[in-house]
């Protein structure tokens, strides 16, 4: 049945089921065959009356909803989801979700109740998604909330406002929690051990303006929390004094601030912490605002020997208000002989100091796209020793304009094998180049390309020069396993005999008009080809190349959807035919393309697009 049918008749059922129903109201959900429903932002201002076991899916968020009754779900018995975030409810009555037996994602996100009662959920325990942020609780009520929801597995409580106390018997009942974020923007009291009886939480992401508590808290989490996020918050006067943490087996391995603000006092107190939790391996920074000048000399450095056992450190846009005024960051060199893979993301960073480099002897990955990374500066960062063990560079998205420079300044590398300075303007390609030996893979994606020469190296397995203006490809690559040259001018295929070892080709998005089945087999080792979106020119002659392939479809990864004719006129956008297979017009019906060259070899039977054979003439 086509789905307005359906809805139609979800509504009529919904109605003829109760009388009182305002017919305003029902017209406001749209019901699919599966029992998805959706009431999102429709001015109810009540639960739509008359729902069925029949509803599955029920999202009622943005609307007036005030009031959830005892009566008002109780035929929804096959309900798996309930949407009613951002309304203005301000009573559940008890009863209200006890039919829900098969319930399993609940969002109550963003209304007015100002209690929450166990009650509600008794039932439940089929529940994997809760969300309770953002209502005007001051705290999670007299009674543990979560005690019958043994399946939780994603759980959002808190609001930023006036929720203050976290207590003891909060979570009881919750052992196992893949996802678990709490707004305490305002927490206040932290009742000892509250987060304790939650046994294994994958992320825990906690708001807080300020870390009330929080060595506390994280005494209590390091052996139950995988992935520790803390959002908001002013570390600007943090600081450890008597570390609480005693226990050696910790679980923690990654802490993230989201949009926190720190000083250079509180960012050494942060290293000190480091060195406790032996097991920590990743620290992210994202957004966060660094209030300092990079003068990390506290005495308390002197005490720890590196960040820890941190591998993975990744910076986000960082915002450094005394930019101008910053240090060089020399007190921290020292720290950072274990780190492996770092990542430094749209911070306006122009230079990595050449001690700074060296000192970084276990790097293997280094990323700082997005920045302001120029020939010049990249010629003192990557000096004599610098990072020995570097395999990854991605200079995505900086300033660099030459190829050339960029190849020679980074032969110092000399175990570089990847490459990635796309998205910087070079414009042009010097005849040749000089790059590290071991240079497997090259991204000179949307760097404004419109011819390429042997400054690409013969050592390429990898290259990706997509998004450029590129009219033809010509070069010999003997070890070119995978070619990305999508989103350019190309007219025609490359020949097959200068990529001898090809495996995967994306070449869509040009402008190639026409290639025969020969052309493809002469890629011998091809596995992969996606060649959708160029201007084919639908001619028998083409048609001919998806002809007794059976394989086709296989190698063609984008087949047949993206392949549409350009020409001739009376079939641009169709879709290519395979021949003997049916074309279809814009209703759906068979249909053949008019008889007119340069179709006159492919002959018509009623419905079909018959076998192309040249010697039709029908
Ligand atoms: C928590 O659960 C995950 C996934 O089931 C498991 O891999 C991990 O070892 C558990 N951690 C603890 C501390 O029990
Ligand atoms: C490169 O890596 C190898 C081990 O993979 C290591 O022995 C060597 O010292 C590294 N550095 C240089 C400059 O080759
Ligand atoms: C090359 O870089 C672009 C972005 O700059 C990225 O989208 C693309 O995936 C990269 N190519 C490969 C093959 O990794
Ligand atoms: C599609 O084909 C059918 C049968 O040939 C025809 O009746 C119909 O008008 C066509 N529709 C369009 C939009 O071309």
């Amino acid at each position: 049945m086509p789905r307005a049918l359906w809805t139609v008749w979800v509504l009529a059922a919904a109605i003829s089921l109760s009388k009182e129903g305002a017919p305003d109201q029902a017209h406001s959900l749209s019901c699919d065959p599966t029992g998805v429903c959706d009431g999102r932002a429709r001015s109810l201002n009540a639960i739509p009356p008359g729902l069925t076991a029949a509803v599955k899916s029920l999202d009622l968020s943005d609307n007036k909803i005030t009031y959830v009754g005892n009566n008002d779900l109780q035929r929804c018995v096959g309900l798996k989801a309930l949407r009613l975030g951002s309304n203005g409810v301000h009573t559940i009555e008890e009863d209200s979700f006890f039919p829900l037996r098969s319930l399993e994602h609940l969002d109550l996100s963003y209304n007015r109740l100002s209690n929450l009662s166990p009650s509600w959920f008794r039932t439940l325990s089929a529940l994997k998604f809760l969300n309770l942020l953002g209502n005007p609780y001051k705290t999670l009520g007299e009674t543990s909330l979560f005690s019958h929801l043994p399946n939780l597995r994603i759980l959002k409580v808190g609001n930023s406002n006036p929720f203050s106390e976290i207590q003891e018997k909060d979570f009881s009942g919750l052992t196992f929690l893949e996802e678990l974020e709490i707004d305490a923007s305002n927490l206040q009291r932290y009742e000892p051990k509250s987060l304790r009886s939650i046994q294994n939480i994958t992320h825990l992401i906690l708001h807080m303006r300020q870390p009330v508590s929080l060595l506390e808290i994280l005494g209590d989490l390091l052996s139950s929390v995988g992935h520790l996020e803390l959002r908001d918050t002013d570390l600007n006067t943090f600081s450890i004094s008597e570390i609480a943490v005693y226990e050696t087996n910790t679980w923690i391995n990654k802490l993230t601030f989201r949009n926190v603000k720190i000083t250079d006092e509180s960012f050494s107190e942060l290293v000190k912490l480091l060195n406790y939790i032996s097991g920590m391996l990743e620290v992210e920074f994202d957004g966060c605002t660094l209030n300092g000048l990079g003068k990390f000399r506290t005495p308390v450095l002197g005490t720890v020997k590196y960040l820890g056992n941190v591998e993975t450190l990744t910076v986000r846009k960082l915002t450094i208000p005394n930019f101008f005024l910053f240090y060089d960051l020399s007190s921290i060199y020292s720290l950072t002989g274990k780190v492996k893979r770092i990542t430094i993301e749209n911070s306006k960073v122009f230079l990595v100091p050449c001690l700074l480099s060296q000192h970084l002897k276990s790097l293997e990955y280094l990323d700082p796209s997005e920045n302001l990374m120029s020939e010049e500066y990249l010629e003192n960062s990557a000096c004599e020793h610098a990072w020995p063990f570097l395999q990854t560079l991605i200079l995505r998205q900086n300033h660099l304009k030459s190829l050339e420079k960029t190849g020679e300044v980074l032969l110092t590398l000399k175990n570089l094998t990847h490459l990635d300075i796309s998205k910087n303007n070079f414009d042009s390609m010097p005849e040749n180049c000089q790059w590290p030996e071991k240079m497997k893979y090259l991204n000179l994606s949307g760097t404004r390309i419109h011819s390429l020469t042997y400054c690409i190296p013969l050592t390429l397995e990898i290259l990706d020069i997509s998004n450029n203006n590129l009219n033809s490809f010509s070069l010999i690559l003997p070890q070119l396993k995978e070619l990305y040259i999508s989103r350019n001018k190309l007219k025609t295929l490359p020949d097959a005999s200068s990529l001898p070892t090809l495996l995967v080709m994306r070449i869509s998005r040009n402008t190639i008009s026409t290639f025969s089945k020969e052309q493809l087999a002469s890629f011998q080792k091809l596995k992969t080809l996606e060649a959708g979106g160029n201007s084919f020119i639908c001619s028998c002659d083409f048609l001919s190349f998806t002809q007794g392939q059976r394989a086709l479809a296989q190698v063609l990864i984008d087949w047949p959807e993206n392949y549409l004719c350009d020409s001739p006129s009376h079939v641009r956008g169709r879709r290519v035919r395979t021949p003997g297979s049916r074309w279809l017009n814009a209703t759906g019906q068979p249909w053949c393309p008019p008889r007119a060259a340069p179709f006159s070899c492919c002959s018509c039977s009623p419905g079909f697009c018959a076998t192309i054979s040249t010697a039709c003439g029908t």
